[in-house]
């Protein structure tokens, strides 16, 4: 956290509340020899996982549809891991097909695929149109459709090396707090999450037996580079804590570690569930002072 932010976080926190301390966690390479696709990596979460899954030691493709991804590929590659950019828009099947074909050319198969892109296009229910939902609903849910099933395909026909990792492959849908939670205003995108939910769920239970992992990760109020603005006068930023009880915006690396976590061995035993990352904001924080 940089000295400004902190200043910032300070002015709008009540007198009483402890400051806000940034986790430090040491790079620990618990993903060496895993292949990783991380889609939508150019900027913002999808970046602090590629980066993540770098310095855990995975090789890392960063895929992106627009924007600059050089900077993730540095990042991502500057603890040793192999690492290279692929456009692709991921609500395009040959698009994806051939994203796929290249990565298991290049690196030989893939172990770990994280289903990050996404995107919002906002609009009153009413006059949203239906360039604007199919829009959110290609990216956000198709395109986790296509990824995840390309890589099943390589998943299952590699089978489990035990020398990379206990399990055939692991997928990681990001999706958000709004899986569960309603979100006026973003119809087209509370919708695509929460199809996100029970189609990881239904994946899950159908790979299972294959040694096959796939679960969600439900970010809350990220600071990325599309949101952030948003948040920044102090009274967006007061209304916004009312929604958080940890009483702090989440870094795109709160995401990243959670990332790493799950696609490791530490976390064979995982399928199939949820694991909001949102600072409390699925716990009713409308209740917080009692109800
Ligand atoms: C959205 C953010 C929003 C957060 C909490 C996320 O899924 O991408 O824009 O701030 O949910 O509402």
């Amino acid at each position: 956290m940089t000295q400004s932010m902190t200043q910032f976080v300070r002015d709008v926190q009540p007198d009483q509340l402890p400051d806000v301390v940034m986790p430090a966690c040491p790079a620990v390479k618990i993903l060496k020899g895993q292949k990783a696709l991380v889609t939508g990596a150019s900027s913002g979460i999808g970046k602090a996982i590629a980066i993540a899954l770098g310095e855990a030691g995975a090789d890392v493709v960063v895929n992106y549809r627009s924007g600059d991804p050089s900077e993730a590929v540095e990042k991502a590659s500057h603890c040793g891991s192999r690492c290279y950019a692929h456009q692709a828009d991921v609500s395009r099947e040959e698009e994806v097909q051939k994203m796929f074909a290249k990565m298991l050319r290049d690196f030989s198969t893939i172990d770990i695929l994280i289903n990050n892109a996404g995107l919002q296009k906002d609009a009153k229910f009413e006059e949203m149109t239906l360039e604007q939902w199919n829009a959110v609903i290609g990216v956000n849910l198709t395109g986790q459709f296509l990824c995840a099933r390309e890589a099943v395909k390589e998943f299952k026909r590699r089978g489990v090396n035990p020398k990379v990792s206990c399990s055939a492959g692991k997928i990681i849908c990001i999706s958000s707090v709004h899986d569960v939670i309603p979100w006026a205003g973003h119809v087209n995108y509370a919708a695509s999450k929460g199809g996100v939910m029970l189609m990881m769920k239904s994946i899950a239970q159908e790979v299972a037996p294959f040694r096959i992992r796939c679960l969600s990760i439900c970010p809350g109020a990220i600071r990325t580079p599309i949101n952030i603005d948003a948040w920044k006068t102090p009274e967006a930023y007061r209304e916004l804590m009312k929604l958080i009880p940890y009483k702090r915006i989440g870094e795109p690396e709160d995401i990243g570690q959670a990332a790493v976590w799950l696609a490791s061995d530490y976390a064979d035993y995982i399928t199939g569930t949820n694991l909001y990352i949102d600072g409390g904001m699925t716990l009713y924080p409308g209740f917080e002072a009692g109800g």
